[in-house]
């Protein structure tokens, strides 16, 4: 049954090889200053750079130059986008990039008029923002995340080996993205799997919860669906502009808080994968590829119903005459081959997780109770022990 919700989502999208011109529309609605946010130097070899550049320049706006956001942006980065954001008195934090520089941008944002340095404040008491914020915007590109339209931030702490999630609300929300799936094309193939892992495993967080038969979960095997049969052809063939388009509209999907509604979510996964990162530094889809199949196999027995389903429904798994569980088992058998096609990181040691850091991490994963099975302790080690 569905629960109660309310559901709004603020972002506006601009979806095409042409979108970027709608920043002409958008530009004017803000101030002059514009903080533009980049990674470590993609946008410049690419031209995308250099064509918002131009754009920002035609509205008249004064640029900030904010570049070399990090994968896994750091709270020493974020500390520092403040202090720009200050000191240039900006009205728009203009994200050009994927996650990392969306997430930081929206960071950034909650901070400016805050006095509280902002990893206690939001990434260790988990408080919301009650003072100013500044606007952000987006040119995603890389698909992946849902950053573009969420509230979400991730923000790593080396110093304490952690990093940490904070989902804000509506109102920190990008209030535009730029979708162009052209933009991803450039993306190194590795990349570019990491972020298709990284979707289809956000839509399996919402979706291995709860005994009910809502809506979401019809909407999350349609996407997932989706996401694996336009991987394969991108797979072959990175230029192919209709998977393209089709992986980057699905991420949006996959965590736009849409198919959420109503029910619980596990989110596991998303834990265990991000304090590996906390300790590797590595790519955020390949942490969490790592650490799936031994999750997923170890809380099958208490989600059978739902693992039955996803095996019969996504994967076409044909259930005459099996048992719920050797159904079950063949599902997540499909899934493992469609990785291991992918070239998806399958354990934690080629991340460069060794076995002396298994307690750190299982110290850095937060447990959460919405899947099908609450982890103690000793759990979390044996998954990740079963990961290495
Ligand atoms: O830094 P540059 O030079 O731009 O290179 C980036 C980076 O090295 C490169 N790249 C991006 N677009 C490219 C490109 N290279 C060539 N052509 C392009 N078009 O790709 C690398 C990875 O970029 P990054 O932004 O780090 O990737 P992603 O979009 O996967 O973001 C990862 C971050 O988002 C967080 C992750 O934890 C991680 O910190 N997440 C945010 C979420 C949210 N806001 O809801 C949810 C996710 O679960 C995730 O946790
Ligand atoms: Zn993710």
């Amino acid at each position: 049954m569905l629960g109660n919700f309310s559901y709004v989502n603020a972002t506006k999208l601009y979806f095409g090889e042409d979108a970027l011109q709608f920043l002409h529309e958008e530009l004017p609605k803000y101030g002059k200053n514009v903080q533009l946010i980049y990674g470590g130097g993609s946008v410049k070899r690419n031209g995308i750079y250099d064509a918002v550049v131009e754009i920002l320049r035609a509205n008249g706006k004064n640029i900030v130059e904010d570049g070399g956001v990090m994968p896994n942006p750091t709270v020493e980065k974020l500390r520092e986008g403040v202090k720009i954001a200050r000191e240039n008195h900006v009205d728009l934090l203009l994200a050009v990039g994927g996650g990392s520089c969306c997430d930081y941008a929206k960071a950034v944002s909650v901070s400016v008029n805050c006095d509280d340095d902002p990893w206690d404040k939001y990434f260790e008491r988990f408080e919301e923002p009650e003072c100013e914020i500044v606007p952000v915007g987006c040119v995603l590109t890389m698909a992946g995340t849902g950053s573009e339209m969420n509230g979400g931030s991730v923000i790593t702490n080396h110093g304490k080996k952690l990093k940490v999630g904070h989902v804000f609300g509506e109102n920190v929300m990008p209030k535009f993205s730029v979708l162009n799936p052209k933009f991803t094309m450039s993306l190194p193939k590795r990349q570019m799997v990491a972020g298709i892992y990284d979707i289809f495993n956000h839509i399996c967080e919402q979706y291995f919860s709860g005994e009910d038969d809502s809506t979401s979960d019809y909407i999350a095997e349609g996407l997932m669906k989706s996401v694996i049969h336009s991987s394969l052809i991108a797979l072959e063939n990175p230029e192919d502009y209709e998977a393209r388009s089709n992986i980057m509209w699905t991420a949006t999907w996959a965590l736009n808080t849409l198919i959420a509604c109503g029910k619980t979510t596990d989110w596991m996964v998303h834990m265990l994968g991000q304090s590996v990162g906390a300790y590797t530094d590595a790519t955020h889809g390949m942490t969490l590829a790592a650490v799936s199949l031994p999750y997923y196999r170890f809380i099958m027995p208490y989600g059978i119903a739902k693992f039955r389903r996803f095996a019969t429904q996504v994967w076409n798994v044909d259930p005459a005459g099996k048992s719920d569980e050797a159904i079950a088992a063949e599902g997540l058998a499909a899934m493992e081959s469609w990785m291991k096609k992918l070239g998806l990181a399958m354990n934690i040691s080629e991340l460069g997780a060794t076995e002396d850091m298994i307690e750190g991490i299982a110290d850095g994963t937060f447990i959460l109770d919405g899947g099908y099975k609450v982890l103690t302790r000793e759990e979390v080690v044996q998954v990740l022990k079963a990961s290495l």
